[in-house]
């Protein structure tokens, strides 16, 4: 195939109404957090069906911050999953507590639930779920465990705005949830994130803590209203998101249905076209419910297939690079945190220690799935993919 510009993995789904609204917060004499962040706070609660939603810099700051409010500190474990990025973990190293992996189903990446009370100990926290990929973990195990230990549940959802489970958004389960604006998630700020909790105290916190610890924030301070004090009432933080962000969240937020949709369909190309295709694994089969019943829904955030080194003659990195030769650009979601060297250094985790999330950490490619792209990118990926099997699988024979 020849295909002669590359396709950028993750590309934006960016319109008119995004840039238009980014240039009239430039010119409205106000760019940092303000109205249009209160506005998109606002949106963003309605759609998920939260009580409260606090807009932050990043997901990151979403995870970190609620661990802050739990007090979670040197001695406590929080559980989590190796299949993630190294965020997930990272913020529970913050906070000077221990991060205790739990392998994942072999299938679907996501946390083995069988296993977590297992990992449960007197010093255990928290639990952080991640809903990976954008396909729900049964909440409702979880919720359970949590209540029979007293533990806090702060999801990851930077992959899974859109994803339900078993009647309940994804959102409005646990104690409170994160979400990622990052620039190739399924809702886009360049950098930015979303707390969600049903706590009225908890969002209070997290709003104090985003910015200092200040009791008014800065558009309270400068607004029409006159310079108004403040205090100092905590050593917080500076995880605050600005205008400029809300202006791009608020219609990526209008769409975000539309870009569902539009995902599922290159879901659906793909699977057509991949599945069955020998040495490749495509995504376990996940049943949505119907249009307008949402009781358990995917978010679609990542098509992942596995390559089967011994059937397929080739390993993942191999099919990575054959991919980009093709000019296809492509994904490796993830390398198991437990394997980085700083937590082999750390905690001592090896090789061998969750053999599932190793076994996909090593086959796992994900394939371009932006609403942004065309049919005829879609196309070409599947070309590519097919030709690359067909290729390995004659050179190996
Ligand atoms: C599973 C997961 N958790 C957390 C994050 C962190 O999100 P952010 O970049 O918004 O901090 C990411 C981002 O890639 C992610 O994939």
């Amino acid at each position: 195939m020849d295909r002669d510009t590359f396709l950028v993995f993750g590309a934006p789904d960016i319109r008119d109404a995004e840039i238009e609204e980014v240039v009239a917060t430039l010119r409205s004499g106000w760019i940092g957090t303000g109205p249009r962040t209160e506005k998109f706070e606002a949106a963003f609660a309605e759609y998920i069906g939260a009580k409260h939603a606090v807009a932050l810099s990043s997901c990151t700051a979403g995870l970190e911050l609620a661990l802050e409010v739990f007090g979670i500190g040197p001695g406590d474990e929080v559980i989590t999953t190796p299949m993630t990025f190294c965020a997930t973990a990272n913020v529970i190293v913050h906070r000077g507590a221990k991060p205790v992996f739990v392998d994942v189903d072999p299938r679907t990446g996501l946390i083995d639930l069988n296993r977590v009370e297992g990992a449960i100990t007197r010093r255990t926290r928290a639990i952080i779920p991640v809903h990976l990929y954008g396909r729900p973990v049964a909440m409702r195990h979880l919720l359970d465990l949590a209540r029979r230990h007293d533990l806090h549940i702060v999801e990851d959802a930077a992959h899974a705005i859109e994803a339900w489970d078993q009647g309940r958004k994804i959102g409005t389960i646990g104690d409170v949830t994160a979400f990622s604006f990052y620039v190739t998630k399924n809702l886009v700020t360049g950098e930015g994130g979303m707390l969600t909790t049903g706590d009225a105290k908890v969002a209070e916190k997290v709003r104090v803590m985003r910015l200092h610890g200040l009791t008014k924030d800065a558009w309270d301070r400068y607004s029409d209203k006159g310079f108004r004090s403040y205090d100092v009432v905590a050593a917080g933080y500076k995880m605050n998101m600005t205008d400029l962000q809300a202006a791009m969240g608020l219609h990526q937020l209008a769409r975000i249905e539309e870009n569902l949709a539009r995902r599922r369909e290159i879901w659906k190309k793909y699977d057509n076209a991949l599945c069955g295709v020998a040495g490749i694994t495509t995504p376990p089969p996940f049943a949505d419910s119907s249009e307008n019943d949402h009781r358990c829904r995917h978010g679609r955030h990542l098509y992942t297939i596995r390559i089967n080194e011994e059937k397929l003659g080739i390993g993942r990195w191999e099919f990575v690079r054959a991919l980009k030769e093709r000019n296809i650009g492509s994904g490796v979601h993830f390398l198991p945190v437990h394997l980085h060297k700083f937590y082999r250094k750390t905690f001592g985790y090896k090789n061998g220690d969750y053999p599932n999330a190793e076994r996909i950490g090593n086959e796992t490619v994900s394939l371009p799935l932006s609403s942004a792209l065309a049919d005829s990118d879609v196309d070409d990926v599947i070309e590519a993919v097919l030709e690359i099997a067909e290729e390995a699988r004659s050179t190996g024979a």
